[in-house]
């Protein structure tokens, strides 16, 4: 989809791809070794904050907005919300404590074992939950909003993030993306943001590789005159 909610696109597809990554390592997570465990769990947090924020952006503008469209709509989307709280996210945090409290041998092995389990689990529930929001809320959504509904949509959700934690967002997206995506996101950005913000942004994801970086000034060849 493009329009004024590629951003929200682009956000699924980094939850999407996050949660199947943290599932393969999780699989293969050496149970003996703090340091790939703790790697592993701060991943974790960064997705954790990322995903709940999104989560507050569609509970707070996107679902109401749908809501006074379409009746119930919107509620079963929040229940998958409200429920993954209770059971997924609550249920990792405590494999992640008891792999971190496990002292022998046997301990570490199970606990390690129910960790893959619960990450086998977010990848399948955020699955289903993103493609119901991609493939059956958002044709709704572009179907009862207009261009410019949707451009405030976008825009009140995007108000709702603050500045430090927009970049931790773009960054974690571009991180994982396809270098048309990761043009096609830089593009959607210096249309929606200020330009002091923008060159911000740029600098930042020119840290991140410079490979990377000089793939998308031959794409965007402005970034290279900035
Ligand atoms: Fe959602
Ligand atoms: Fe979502």
């Amino acid at each position: 989809m493009a329009g004024p909610m590629q951003m929200y696109v682009y956000i699924h597809d980094a939850i999407l791809r996050d949660v199947a990554e943290m599932e393969a390592i999780a699989r293969e997570l050496n149970r003996d070794d703090p340091e790939e465990i703790a790697a592993l769990s701060e991943r974790y947090d960064l997705f954790h904050t990322l995903v709940k924020k999104h989560e507050q952006t569609e509970e707070d503008v996107l679902f109401p907005a749908m809501n006074d469209r379409i009746q119930f709509v919107a509620e079963t989307y929040l229940y998958d919300h409200n429920d993954s709280d209770e059971h997924m996210f609550a249920d990792i945090a405590a494999a992640y404590e008891a792999l971190g409290r496990a002292e022998s041998k046997g301990d570490r092995k199970e606990s390690a074992r129910a960790l893959w389990r619960e990450k086998a689990v977010l990848n399948e529930s955020m699955r289903l939950h993103i493609s119901k929001e991609n493939e059956l809320l958002l044709p709704h959504m572009e179907a009862e909003f207009d261009v410019a509904e949707q451009a405030e949509l976008a825009g009140a959700m995007a108000g709702m993030v603050e500045p430090a934690m927009m970049g931790q967002f773009v960054a974690w997206i571009y991180a994982g993306q396809s270098p048309p995506d990761r043009e096609g996101m830089i593009r959607f950005l210096q249309m929606i943001v200020p330009e002091e913000a923008f060159t911000g942004i740029t600098g930042m994801l020119s840290g991140m590789g410079d490979a990377e970086w000089a793939e998308m000034e031959r794409r965007i060849p402005e970034l290279a005159e900035s």
